[in-house]
């Protein structure tokens, strides 16, 4: 553990000239765990030039090999499931069994991407010329999709594998390199997965692993010549930052989100406040995808309050390694931001149902009644086990709080009445809209997408395909 992870490049393990590392600290202990090297710029444009080059040859070895050295890294991951699933344990603080399962749907969703890259990249159109005015069925048209060139790939802490993966397969599938710069917290686990691409034999310089200082090369990184298309997930702010900067190539972002749930009066409740538990707390609220403000019809507010409460009091709080349901939040500045949002809503009045609690960066559950619009809580994302509730008269003022978020990414709603459903599945404006279940962006091939701050494009295995390919014509001109 002492050890200073490499880079991988060119098909070997490197360590930086640069003599600079960075320290990943294990959330639990608050203790540094691991060392990454810190890439110069010299070593960066290397990385760049062999991506450039492999990329050439990659995308002319035939689709078949393609996809089956996808489907042997799948297998290669699955047999390292249990170090890394260590990894993740160790370095995001994920629950143990979170951690082995993140691994398994990762490769599930590398064999899906090359199953249906295959099927994507297969076809093609062919058009004639004389539908138009004024031609002749003189020109024949040939489109195919061809790939983007070196894809940049920035995955999150809180899926380090999985969403490096959803990046790396439609990536290499479509016949492009990536270069991955891993997040600090998640780099180890982020090294460990790319050792499988390794040990796989994909060619030297297809992939490549950079770690880096971000506040010194993160700029230089992702406005490289080279980058022809980056997909990242990841902190709002740093999307935005990133888009404003991007050299006119595709962006492809997931970014935050202030998932709705909005319980009706003609709710399961019951099932609204098991969703709030699973939807809320898992991986202790550390997901784009979480719950993140619960707006509940006052016929109904508190009966689902009463019913949360009794399953939060249920919930086991400590260490990933023991597979707790509640876990250490990623860092000491996360988990101060988030204290931060419960102090502010608590003294604008809000009901804390439980007491509030932390040591270090472990923040126990808790469910925040009676909150306002005037509250920080009501409108941020606090990434962790904090849930606020917010009680509403009708839909539309629960649909008009949905609408007023700089988030945009899922929503959900909780009604036995499918008509009424659907009325505010339209109404909602976020990328997705979940009819009785919590927000989720699995299976990993439904197309997944946030509007507004929540992102540009759309995701889910299929659409990360045909995103980063572009369209190719050739067009035969007849005598
Ligand atoms: O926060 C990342 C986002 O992709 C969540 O995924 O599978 O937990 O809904 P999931």
């Amino acid at each position: 553990d002492g050890d200073v992870y490499k880079y991988y490049a060119d098909g070997d393990w490197k360590m930086s000239s640069s003599g600079k590392t960075v320290s990943v600290t294990n959330p639990t202990t608050g203790k540094p765990i691991y060392k990454v090297t810190a890439c110069t710029q010299d070593e960066i444009n290397k990385v760049f030039q062999s991506a450039k080059a492999a990329q050439k040859l990659w995308a002319k070895t035939p689709l078949y090999k393609r996809a089956e050295m996808l489907h042997k890294v799948s297998v290669i991951m699955k047999e390292h499931k249990s170090p890394l699933a260590d990894c993740l344990v160790k370095e995001v603080a994920k629950p143990a069994k979170d951690a082995v399962t993140e691994v398994v749907r990762s490769g599930d969703l590398i064999d899906y991407t090359a199953e249906e890259g295959i099927r994507i990249m297969s076809e093609g159109k062919f058009l004639v010329s004389d539908p138009f005015p004024g031609n002749e069925r003189n020109k024949l048209c040939l489109s195919s999709k061809v790939p983007l060139g070196v894809i940049l790939a920035i995955p999150p802490f809180n899926y380090p594998i999985n969403l490096s993966v959803s990046k790396i397969g439609p990536a290499l599938i479509t016949g492009n390199s990536v270069v991955i710069k891993p997040p600090t917290q998640g780099a180890v686990s982020t090294i460990h997965m790319m050792h499988c691409f390794h040990l796989a034999g994909f060619p030297k310089g297809l992939i490549s692993c950079v770690t880096i200082k971000v506040s010194e090369l993160g700029d230089f990184l992702t406005t490289h010549p080279a980058v022809n298309c980056i997909s990242f997930t990841g902190g709002c702010d740093t999307g935005i930052a990133i888009s404003k900067k991007a050299n006119m190539i595709p962006l492809q972002m997931e970014l935050g989100g202030k998932d709705t749930m909005l319980v009706l009066d003609d709710a399961d409740v019951e099932s609204a406040a098991v969703n709030i538990m699973k939807g809320g707390f898992a991986f202790s609220g550390q997901r784009c995808t979480a719950v993140k403000v619960v707006l509940a019809m006052e016929s109904i507010a508190d009966a689902l309050v009463s019913k949360v409460n009794a399953k939060v009091a249920k919930l086991s709080v400590g260490p990933p390694e023991n597979d707790c349901d509640i876990v250490p939040v990623v860092s000491e500045s996360s988990a101060n931001f988030i204290e931060g949002l419960v102090m502010d809503a608590k003294q604008k009045g809000a009901k804390l149902c439980q007491e509030w609690k932390r040591e270090g960066n472990l923040i126990w559950p808790l469910l925040i009644d009676h909150v306002k619009p005037d509250m920080r809580i009501a409108w941020e994302e606090p990434f962790g086990p904090v849930i606020p509730v917010l009680r509403i008269k009708t839909a539309e003022e629960g649909i008009n709080h949905c609408n007023s978020s700089r988030y945009g990414l899922q929503g959900c709603v909780f009604t036995k009445d499918v008509n009424k459903a659907m009325l505010v599945s339209d109404a909602m404006e976020t990328g997705t809209v979940q009819i009785n279940a919590a927000p989720a962006r699995g299976p990993d091939h439904f197309p997944f997408q946030g509007i507004r701050d929540s992102g540009i494009g759309s995701q889910g295995v299929t659409n990360s395909i045909n995103m980063m390919t572009k369209i190719k014509t050739t067009v035969i001109n007849l005598p």
